[in-house]
């Protein structure tokens, strides 16, 4: 199951419900979290996490993938008659504005979906995802698209191309609550309702990196910036290396850099890890599916 990130992530002031509505652009790319399920006892629901940042994710019933589990047994039907033992191989840093935990739970859906067996279509999931958090929809999606209402109405994308993107990770995560807000101390409240800007959308229709990097915008990166202000040296060293675009990605701290081709991508993470001013440097493609059962 894929980590995603927003090419635009337009907010807007809280709602009543303390939410913001959203208008992004999401992206699935290629750095994925592996989940195996197992029959447990019934009624039993465990997990193990390993791998990247595996000492932050709680094992217990507060860990999504665990939650995911529960709600799909408790809503069709047999929660006492099934149990599931969880394993989680994590690559997607832990609170890094990639969505992992969002994608651990879209993908215990389809995997005790399958184990158990049930009779369960994509419309019921996706309900079941959006009951779980703002991303995990799109976890399930993957590819590229719009997402609206706090991220989780979803729409594909007519986007064309594949696009290299190299990500930095940060030394420590940021909590996606903490960024809103200092995101509502930023801003002042009011303006109308949130909108992905007509030209990130041409520029994703062409196809052409070049022409998508000058459109990559995310309304959480001051907020971000400010919480974590080495940030903004991480994203100036990834243009003056040659990115399209740079930003932060999601609530943060990964920044995620656009590059023309493979070829510059390869150049550009070899030069942000020399820099050293990032915990770490990948190099991914998107778009990419969303979660799905590989055996
Ligand atoms: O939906 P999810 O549980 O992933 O959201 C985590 C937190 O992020 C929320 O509790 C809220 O503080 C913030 N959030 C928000 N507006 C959104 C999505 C998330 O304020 N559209």
């Amino acid at each position: 199951m894929p980590a995603k990130i927003n090419l635009a992530l337009k907010v807007g002031p809280p709602r009543d419900d303390g939410y913001h509505p959203l208008a992004t652009v999401f992206q699935a790319v290629s750095l994925f979290d592996e989940i195996e399920a197992e029959w447990a006892e019934p009624g039993e629901f465990a997990v193990t996490v390993t791998g990247e940042g595996a000492d932050l994710v709680p094992v217990d019933d507060s860990n999504l993938a665990i939650r995911a589990a529960q709600l799909l047994a408790s809503t069709y039907g047999r929660p006492n008659s099934v149990g599931v033992s969880l394993s989680i191989k994590k690559s997607i840093p832990v609170a890094g504005g990639l969505a992992g935990g969002s994608s651990n739970g879209a993908a215990a859906l389809v995997a005790c979906a399958a184990l158990w067996d049930l009779d369960v279509g994509t419309d019921e999931l996706q309900a079941l995802a959006a009951e779980l958090g703002s991303d995990v929809p799109f976890a399930m999606l993957g590819g590229t698209a719009l997402g609206s209402g706090r991220g989780d109405v979803l729409v594909p994308a007519l986007a064309r191309g594949t696009y290299s993107w190299v990500l930095a990770f940060g030394h420590r995560g940021l909590s996606t609550p903490a960024v809103y807000r200092r995101f509502d101390q930023l801003n002042s409240p009011g303006g109308g309702p949130p909108e992905v800007p007509a030209a990130l959308m041409n520029a994703l229709r062409s196809g052409e990196p070049a022409q998508v990097g000058p459109e990559l915008v995310n309304d959480l990166q001051p907020a971000a910036l400010d919480l974590q202000p080495k940030l903004r040296q991480v994203i100036e060293a990834g243009l003056e290396y040659g990115a399209l675009g740079a930003i932060v990605s999601g609530s943060g701290p990964t920044c995620a850099f656009l590059a023309a081709n493979e070829t510059a991508a390869v150049d550009l993470s070899v030069a942000l890890s020399a820099d050293g001013i990032c915990r770490a440097v990948r190099r991914v493609t998107g778009p990419v599916t969303g979660a799905r059962i590989v055996g």
